[in-house]
Order: C-alpha cells, then sequence, then structure tokens
C-alpha cells in the first residue's frame, strides 16, 4: 500500500534519512522504532508531503505521491498525527474532529454524525464538550487521532500517539489501533512505548541515525544484537525474549 523508496533528506550536512526502504502491506500494522534523533519524524514528514525529499520516492496505492502537497496525500487517504499536538487549543473537542470530518464530508448532517462516532470510538465521549486545550497533554494526542480518523483514512501515521497517556490509557488506545485495523485501516506507528507497540505490530522498521538497521517480525527485531545496541538495551531484550518463551513462541 506504502512503498518508501531510497528515501534520503539532508539538512545541510545532517543526513536525516538515508536511503530509507520498506513497504507498508494493506492491512498491516508497522512499527518505526529507535532512538530519538534517528529521523522517524523526518521520515513522517517526506511521506505526508510536509517535507521534499532530497531523492527517492513514496508511493501510496501505486500513486506516486513524493512531491505532492500535505493535503493531497491526505485527501488520498494517507493521513498522519503529530509529535507535538496540533490540536485548536480554543476550539471543543468535537469542533476539533469536526474539522477532520469535513475534509471527506460536505453535508453538515453527516459530518457531525460521523464526528460523534470518531469521538466515541476514540474514548472521548466524556470530553466531548470540553476545550482542547484543557485536555492532558496525552489525551490531545488522542483527540488528534481521532480527528485523523474522522478524515476516513486508508493509512493513519502516528507519531508517538501514546506519550503521556496512562497505563489505563496506553490500553485503550492498544484496543483502539486493533479495532480499527480489524475494520481495514493500515498502521505505520512510531511509539516508544515498546510494551504498546511490539504486541500488535505486523513488521517492525528500526532506524538508527538515518539509517534503517532492521526490518522484521517483532519477535526477530528483539533479538536482534544491532537493534539492542542501538535502542532497547539488553534489559528489554531479555525481558521480550523471556516474555515469547511464557507465550511458547
Ligand atoms: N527541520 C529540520 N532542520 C534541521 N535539522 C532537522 C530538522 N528536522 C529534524 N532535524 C534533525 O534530523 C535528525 C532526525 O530528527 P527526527 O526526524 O526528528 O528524529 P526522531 O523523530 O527519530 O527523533 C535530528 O538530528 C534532528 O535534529
Ligand atoms: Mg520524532
Amino acid at each position: 500500500m506504502l512503498e518508501v523508496c531510497e528515501v534520503s533528506k539532508k539538512f545541510g550536512s545532517l543526513v536525516a534519512n538515508n536511503k530509507i526502504s520498506f513497504n507498508v502491506e494493506e492491512g498491516s500494522i508497522v512499527g518505526l522504532i529507535g532512538p530519538n534523533g534517528a529521523g522517524k519524524t523526518t521520515l513522517f514528514n517526506c511521506i505526508t508531503g510536509m517535507y521534499r525529499p532530497t531523492s527517492g520516492r513514496v508511493s501510496f496505492q501505486g500513486i506516486d505521491i513524493t512531491n505532492l502537497p500535505p493535503y493531497k496525500v491526505a485527501r488520498l487517504g494517507a493521513v498522519r498525527t503529530f509529535q507535538i499536538v496540533h490540536s485548536l487549543k480554543e476550539m471543543s473537542v468535537f469542533d476539533n474532529v469536526l474539522i477532520g470530518a469535513y475534509l471527506r464530508e460536505k453535508n453538515t448532517e453527516k459530518a457531525r454524525e460521523l464526528t460523534e462516532q470518531c469521538i466515541e470510538i476514540c474514548y472521548l465521549k466524556k470530553l466531548r464538550d470540553n476545550r482542547a486545550g484543557d485536555l492532558a497533554i496525552g489525551l490531545q494526542k488522542r483527540l488528534e487521532l481521532a480527528r485523523a480518523l474522522a478524515t476516513n483514512p486508508k493509512l493513519l501515521m502516528l507519531d508517538e500517539c501514546m506519550a503521556g497517556l496512562t497505563s489505563t490509557e496506553v490500553n485503550e488506545s492498544v484496543n483502539l489501533i486493533k479495532s480499527l485495523r480489524d475494520k481495514g485501516i493500515t498502521f505505520l506507528i512510531v511509539e516508544h512505548i515498546m510494551e504498546a507497540v511490539m504486541p500488535i505490530a505486523d513488521k517492525v522498521v528500526v532506524l538508527n541515525g538515518g539509517v534503517k538497521i532492521a526490518e522484521d517480525s517483532p519477535e526477530a527485531v528483539v533479538q536482534d544484537n544491532r537493534v539492542i545496541e542501538a535502542y532497547l538495551g539488553q534489559k528489554y531484550g531479555k525481558k521480550c525474549q523471556l516474555n515469547s518463551k511464557e507465550r511458547g513462541k
């Protein structure tokens, strides 16, 4: 569904993305992980048209989107959230999501209906009339997810959407992502909370210093020495191996 082909992005002499290639299969959940500064957000920006890659190509459902502006990429159905929240703080939760709904639905009645549905699915119903700026930061990210969902996306790209959530809220988000995947939405997820991303990812792509250092199943990635050294650390690698043994894998 999404093909990233040899994408590079340079900022002066800094190579933030160095010839990165991978595919995201339709209906799958792909995790994109790596230490801070690895180039994850830059890659999201290159995919969604916020940045023009220095070289390489990105295609979505067979259409070359490399140099399309963000709104056109979103209209095709590849929609992202931001690591830094972009909610409109003075507006209500409902109105924030309604903006997303209007990207797809010009009929006011139908847009409002879609908005109500997305708010409910995203566990935000109780906060429906609250001012977005009054939500805890983690829930503002949830709101961004709800707004992205209201655009009726085919591919959702989430940039650290679980940071700042309580463990109950992380579980809600994990369940939410799984149920949306079951409804046919494809995911590319940047996430530092390994306990959240590893159990649901079909595949994990690991970046370090702008370079792709691994692309494999979660089970294989947690045992990859380069990934353990660059990012996961010995402790997490061991913990995961234990967990997968317990699960009988
Ligand atoms: N707009 C920019 N201008 C210059 N350097 C940037 C810009 N955006 C990101 N970088 C640099 O690119 C590298 C990768 O950053 P980023 O993609 O944000 O990493 P990650 O999301 O994996 O933490 C970092 O060294 C960062 O400082
Ligand atoms: Mg980032």
